[in-house]
Parts: C-alpha cells; structure tokens; sequence
C-alpha cells in the first residue's frame, strides 16, 4: 500500500470515527436537555401525588427569570438586589418556597402557616395591630410586607433589624414560640413524612433530603420572587423617565392633578421635611433603621435592643411604601390605622428625641435640642400625600396566582 492510499484510510477512518463521536456528543446533549426539561416540569406520577393535597400545574411559574423595569435594575437605581450567589431563585426552588410559605404544617399545632400573618390580598402583611399566633397569642409588633425584601440592600430583616440575612429571617418564626413553635430537627422529620415535600425538595435541589438549611433557602427564594412592579407608580416612573437627582422627579402623566402634588411633597417635601431621604429608592425602602420621632421615650427601643447601642434606642428599620394603602395599621407598633394618621403624624406630631434623624431636625443647628422639622401641610397637601400613596398599591402581585395558596 503506498503511503499516499495509507494517508487516504486515516483520513478515511478520522471522518468515520469523528462522526460517531459527534452523533454520541449529540444524543448526549440531547438527552441531558430532555433531562432538564424533566427536571423543571411534575411527571404525571408525581402531579398524582402532588394533587391530594396541591393545585400544582406540571410546569411551575416563572419565578427565575422575571424581567424587572429599568427603574429597579439600572446603575442610577443602584441596584440593590441582596440574592446571595449561593441561592439564586429557581422556578422549582421558589415552587417549594410557596408551598412551605402556605403550610399549615409548619407549626406545632398544625394551626398556623407564615402566610397567617401574611397574606396576600394584604400586601404580605396583615391587618392587624398584633398579629395572632399559636393559642390565640399575641406577636408583640405588627405584621411586615414581604413584598420587595429582595431589594434591601443591606438585607437585614425585622423592625429591629435583628436577623442579617433573608435565609437567616426565613427559619426564626418558626421556631418562635409565639408564632410556630417548632424545632428545627423536629419540623426536618415532620416534613419529609408527608407525600409531596420528597417530591418537591428533590425537583428544587436534586435529592429528596428535607433539611432546614433547603427550607430557609426555599422560603427565600419565595420571598424574593415578590417584587412590586406593576402600579400606577411604576407606570408614571417609566413613562416620565428616571431624573438625575431624585428631588427633581416630573410629574407623571398618568396621575391626577392631585396625585401629582402628593408626589410634588413626597419627593420635595414641605419646611425642610421630605419623605424622599428615608423612602426614597425606587423600591421605597431604605438600608438603616432609623428614628423618625414617633415618640420622645420608645418603650420598645427597636435595635438599640439587639446592639444594646444607646443611640440606637427608637430606630425602625424603615418598611417598603410600596402597596402601603394595604397593610394597615402602621408602624412597629401598629399605632396608626389609617394613612391619614401616619400624615397627621410627620406633618404635625414628630416628637422630638436624642436619636431623631437629622432628616427631621433643623440642619442648622447640630444641638440635641435643635427643632424637630415637621412639615405643617394644610389638609388638600395632606390630601393629595394619601393620594400619592395609594398610586403604590400593585393588583398583579396582591393577586397573581403563582404567589397564592397553593393549598386545596
Ligand atoms: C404569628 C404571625 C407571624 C407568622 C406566623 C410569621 N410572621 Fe413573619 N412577621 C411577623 C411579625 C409580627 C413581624 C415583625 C416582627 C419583628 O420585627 O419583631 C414579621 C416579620 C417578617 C419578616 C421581615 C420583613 C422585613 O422587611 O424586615 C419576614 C421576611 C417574615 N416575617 C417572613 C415570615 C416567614 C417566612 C414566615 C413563615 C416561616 C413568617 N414570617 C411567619 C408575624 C408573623
Ligand atoms: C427620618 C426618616 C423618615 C422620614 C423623613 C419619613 N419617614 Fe416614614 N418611616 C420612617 C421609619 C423609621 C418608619 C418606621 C418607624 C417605626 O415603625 O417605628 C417609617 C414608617 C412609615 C410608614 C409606615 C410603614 C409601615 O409599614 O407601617 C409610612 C406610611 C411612612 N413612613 C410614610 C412617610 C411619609 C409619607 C413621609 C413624608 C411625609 C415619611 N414617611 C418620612 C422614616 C422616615
């Protein structure tokens, strides 16, 4: 055989070989997708089971790729996004996380699930001043929106701040004894005994393993897939587009005449007082707690409890605005049950105390003493504030069914 014809067969066996290797790479890519697919949808075994107890669909909602508008995600939003690397959402994960969220089975007495205290049609808050747990018994603060936690950027949860994660916050009502009494290892057991968690864990990490680790990790994926995006606000922001300086905010073309001088005081405030400073983000939120002069001596000192910090004695963490209209009464401590009153309160009632934000004191004058700033509107500005407020409230999120009970 000459070397040319041996050269030939090589090249001849290389074409043969190569496309075997490239129909198998194929399948195999093929098959992985098709794996995927599963992975991401109930088979027809598993919805049986699923469906006892569960109104699951054999796919589950889009939670992992929701698209959010430019006014939460842009650099001038500073997007303050606190998803960990570690736990980033997955439609299964957060599946999971709605399950868990609406399950009674939580608790020691089978009574009460995390969506007692918040519910839905309430802006995952609650209506009441203190919420009800275990037995009748009473939390000791109000009820908080869960509704863009995702977007703390310090991520520091609770009106004192006391839990510094959302993965950390996720497991700390359950074990209160107040609100679900459990132990952790107990609740492990509790819930790899019922039918659909095995099913469920092993879709959102790949192993059936019930560990409290995947629940905090689940419930938080859940939380942070509530975001609030689809209000009458969001509207106008995207319409009248993003100002250089937030105090510069036009006026949305969508509001009315009223709406629009409410949100003239909210973001320009009245006598050197302006909302703007602690609900300011386009997520109106803010990072620290603060103290906004609800009274001159807090019997509950809020964060200066958990730092044992004197001047952090009668600092809140400031909650999201957002669907506000719907999470009455307001404050830690539940004091003021309607918008009006919170309104009354900063344009009249700010009391004065050593740790009062210096948002709400006069600049001028550094001193302890110096004049608490209120912002003394007459009743058409404070009026028009409420009516501001109210353009936050978001129907899709109080509604849409892939935050809802799943439970039949
Ligand atoms: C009995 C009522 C009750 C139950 C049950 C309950 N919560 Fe809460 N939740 C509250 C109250 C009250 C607060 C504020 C407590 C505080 O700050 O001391 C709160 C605060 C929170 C916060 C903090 C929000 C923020 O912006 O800082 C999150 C998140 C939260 N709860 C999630 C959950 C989850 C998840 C569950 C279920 C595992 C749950 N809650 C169960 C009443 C409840
Ligand atoms: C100095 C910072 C600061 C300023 C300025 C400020 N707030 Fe607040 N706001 C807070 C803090 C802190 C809380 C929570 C306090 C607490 O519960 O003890 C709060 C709570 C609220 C609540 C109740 C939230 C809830 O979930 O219960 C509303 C509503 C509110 N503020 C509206 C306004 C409006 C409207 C303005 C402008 C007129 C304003 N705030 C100005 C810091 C501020």
């Amino acid at each position: 055989m000459s070397n040319w014809q041996k050269a030939y067969d090589m090249e001849k066996y290389s074409i043969i070989l190569f496309s075997i290797l490239l129909t198998f790479f194929f399948a195999c890519t093929k098959e992985a997708l098709e794996e995927n697919e599963i992975e991401n949808t109930f088979s027809a075994s598993e919805l049986e089971v699923l469906h006892q107890v569960l109104n699951l669909k054999s796919s589950p909602f889009n939670y992992a790729n929701m698209e959010w508008p430019f006014h939460y995600t842009s650099d001038e939003a500073s997007n303050s996004d606190n998803t960990p690397e570690d736990n980033q959402i997955s439609d299964m994960g957060a599946t999971l996380g709605r399950v868990l969220f609406y399950d009674k089975n939580l608790s020691i007495d089978n009574s009460i699930s995390c969506a007692s205290c918040h519910e839905q049609k309430a802006a995952f808050s609650d209506n009441a001043k203190f919420s009800e747990g275990l037995n009748g018994q009473l939390t000791r603060r109000n009820s908080m929106t869960i509704i863009n936690s995702r977007y703390y950027e310090s991520a520091s949860f609770f009106w004192d701040e006391r839990a510094s994660t959302l993965e950390e916050q996720a497991l700390m009502p359950i074990q209160d004894h107040t609100e679900m009494g459990m132990e952790l290892e107990q609740l492990e057991i509790k819930l790899q005994e019922l039918d659909y968690y095995p099913i469920l864990f092993k879709k959102a990490f790949g192993s059936s393993d019930v560990t409290s680790n995947r629940i905090a990790q689940s419930l938080s994926q859940f939380m942070r897939s509530i975001v609030s995006v689809d209000s009458k606000f969001d509207k106008g922001f995207e319409a009248a587009g993003f100002p250089e300086d937030e105090e510069q905010m036009p006026d949305f073309p969508n509001f009315t005449a009223q709406e629009n001088l409410g949100l003239d005081i909210f973001y320009r405030g009245r006598n050197g007082a302006t909302c703007l400073y602690c609900h300011g983000t386009p997520q109106h939120v803010n990072d620290e707690a603060k103290n906004n002069g609800l009274s001159s001596d807090y019997t509950d000192k809020g964060k200066g409890e958990i730092t044992g910090n004197p001047s952090h004695n009668g600092l809140f963490k400031v909650p999201s605005l957002r669907n506000i209209a719907k999470t009455a009464p307001y404050m830690h401590d539940g004091r003021f049950e309607t918008l009006m009153e919170v309104i009354n309160h900063y344009s009249d009632n700010v009391q004065n105390h050593p740790n009062l934000n210096f948002r709400l004191k006069d600049s001028d004058d550094p001193s302890p003493n110096s004049e608490v700033l209120r912002l003394n509107l007459s009743q058409a500005e404070k009026e028009a504030l409420v009516a501001f407020l109210h353009t936050l409230t978001d129907d899709t999120v109080l509604t849409h069914e892939k935050y809802s009970d799943p439970f039949k």
